[in-house]
């Protein structure tokens, strides 16, 4: 252990803290953090933790306002306030109210990806692991979903629903840098690898997948696949916790550069910084949180 990681442990015991970290952290923050996982376990993770005082959210802006907000008598911290969520950002207030003035009676779905404002107009969130579970609980054949277009047309496809997308064009830029191509030359290399793709990447990535699911899913197939390679369509943080986990098999990125660089900001030296200071408080508007809150809730309501 390193005299920063040594120091990072004494602060967590001395503060009370737990650390949870995204598949897609680097992976030495996944190999610090109490927890590693996808959106949704993230935020349950954060409600049983019930005797912690401060949690601290090495992710994305969006996955740490949810645990604020699910947990309001805890300090939840963002080390680095500058990781946001680009996609996140493509969904408006504005645009969630227009959207509902014209289709009065269908209900807002709102992927988890977006800002506590937007949430607090939805009438349910879902995440990518039960997004489908989630549209399928409604009762309704028509559904608003935002902001991941991808997502929306996966769940369309699988639902049956229809999906009516707001914004019209809403992505996230490091899912997009996945091409088929790419995967028809990895094929030629490594023929009996399995492609495992998250449904935030293109429709013509999905149809070259043989398995299409959110970053835990993927982990959780790995491991219950005979395949010894894996050609893997998401975030490359994902590959640490892949080849930590699964020693025998055989990871490829499906594009070399496919990093989100907000997941990326958080360092050990911000994090140690973070838990030092308490530094950046996540906190939203009370009135925000309590709606929000219901939206979330209700995705927790739902079977999967
Ligand atoms: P997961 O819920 O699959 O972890 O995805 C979150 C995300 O931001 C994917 O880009
Ligand atoms: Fe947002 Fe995409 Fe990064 Fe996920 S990978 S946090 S959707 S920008």
């Amino acid at each position: 252990m390193t005299d920063l990681t040594n120091k990072i442990q004494d602060l967590k015991k001395e503060k009370n803290a737990v650390i949870l970290a995204h598949n897609y952290q680097r992976g030495e923050i996944q190999d610090i953090a109490d927890y590693v996982g996808d959106s949704i376990e993230l935020s349950r993770k954060a409600m049983q933790e019930k005797d912690a005082k401060v949690i601290v959210f090495c992710a994305v802006d969006f996955m740490a306002q949810s645990a604020a907000i699910l947990n309001p008598e805890k300090k939840v911290l963002l080390p680095t306030l500058g990781a946001r969520c680009p996609m996140a950002q493509m969904l408006t207030v504005d645009e969630i109210k227009r959207a509902k003035a014209k289709y009065p009676k269908a209900p807002v779905v709102l992927y988890v990806n977006t800002l506590a404002e937007a949430k607090a107009e939805s009438d349910v969130c879902c995440t990518s692991a039960n997004a489908l579970e989630v549209i399928r609980s409604l009762d309704s054949d028509t559904v608003l979903f935002g902001p991941d277009r991808n997502l929306g047309e996966y769940v369309a496809e699988e639902t049956g629903k229809t999906v009516i997308p707001i914004p019209e064009w809403g992505f996230c830029p490091t899912h997009l840098l996945f091409q088929p191509e790419d995967i028809v030359v990895l094929k030629q290399k490594y023929p009996n690898a399995e492609v495992l793709v998250h449904p935030e990447c293109s429709g013509d990535m999905r149809k070259v997948a043989d398995f299409i699911g959110s970053t835990s899913k993927i982990c959780r197939y790995v491991k219950e696949s005979d395949a010894k390679q894996f050609v893997v369509g998401t975030e490359d943080g994902i590959l640490h916790r892949l080849r930590k986990e699964n020693p025998e098999q055989e990871f490829y990125i499906a594009y070399d550069g496919s990093v989100c660089p907000n997941m990326k900001l958080t360092t050990l030296e911000r994090l140690y910084a973070s838990l030092k200071e308490e530094k950046h408080v996540v906190e939203v508007p009370q009135n925000v949180a309590s709606k929000a809150r219901e939206s979330l809730e209700r995705m927790f309501q739902v079977k999967c």
